[in-house]
């Protein structure tokens, strides 16, 4: 139904039913592990791209976070992508693009950060390794992968059972595929590094890093900024007689 607009309006309220509320809180969880890298360092030059990004949801939080950093959501739903125009029309420095993850329309080595959420358990598994390929190319050295998507079977021992019943209550046909995926092998297989993974309530939140030296790119502190700046120019600022 990922094509349609009455799908595309309906899917918020339909994920936060189904994750009892919590969707919006997962989505979240993916904020610490991009302020790991982004942390001082001028946002202006940095670059995210969340793919998948359907009704905008992630972006939204990110933008909270970074206001200024440039951002990119790319879903292969128009209708999709349009309701994520729309949620998102009060911030600046932000696209959103109608394309195929399995084929981003963008450079080698062009993203600072790559973001996925609930994507994953729909594709098929030879697509899951072309778009896991893709997510690889277009970072940049030193660049970050975050997925957040389903736990995979032994991740919980008390949610094994909900595991199993999904695929039964919904239409997912791949889901099984992927509760089995081996996502540290494939990172491998594209020349990713696994960092680590961390459970979200039924979700779970997993970090890779390309090798390579990040930018330092800083924007100087207010503090730095005036501890450069010559004395008799500070002094101008100060009242007389200070
Ligand atoms: C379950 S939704 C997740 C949406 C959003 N990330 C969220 O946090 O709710 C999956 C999204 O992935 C998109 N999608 C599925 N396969 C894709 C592909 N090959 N390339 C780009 N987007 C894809 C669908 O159109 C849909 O919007």
């Amino acid at each position: 139904g990922w094509m349609t607009d009455d799908s595309a309006q309906r899917y918020d309220t339909q994920v936060e039913v189904l994750f009892n509320g919590s969707a919006n809180a997962i989505r979240r969880q993916l904020l610490p592990p991009l302020h790991e890298i982004f942390a001082g360092r001028d946002q202006r030059t940095l670059s995210l791209l969340d793919v998948g990004c359907g009704t905008g949801r992630f972006l939204h939080f990110a933008k909270q976070a970074w206001p200024r950093l440039p951002m990119l959501g790319l879903d292969m739903s128009e209708a999709y992508t349009r309701e994520a125009k729309r949620h998102l029309r009060h911030w600046g420095w932000m696209k959103l693009l109608v394309a195929n993850g399995e084929a981003i329309p963008l450079p080698d080595a062009s993203q600072d950060a790559v973001t996925s959420i609930f994507m994953f358990h729909e594709l098929p598994p030879k697509v899951r390794r072309t778009v896991f390929r893709e997510f690889a190319r277009v970072l940049k050295p030193g660049g970050r992968l975050v997925v957040a998507d389903s736990l995979q079977r032994g991740d919980t021992p008390e949610y094994e059972g909900l595991l199993d019943l999904f695929p039964q209550n919904f239409h997912e046909p791949y889901y099984a595929g992927y509760i089995a995926e081996d996502f540290r092998a494939m990172a491998r297989t594209c020349g990713l590094v696994h960092r680590r993974d961390e459970k979200a309530f039924v979700a779970k939140v997993m970090v890779f890093d390309k090798p390579g030296l990040r930018s330092s790119a800083r924007r100087p502190s207010r503090a730095s900024a005036a501890s450069a700046r010559p004395v008799r120019q500070a002094r101008r600022v100060l009242p007389a007689g200070a």
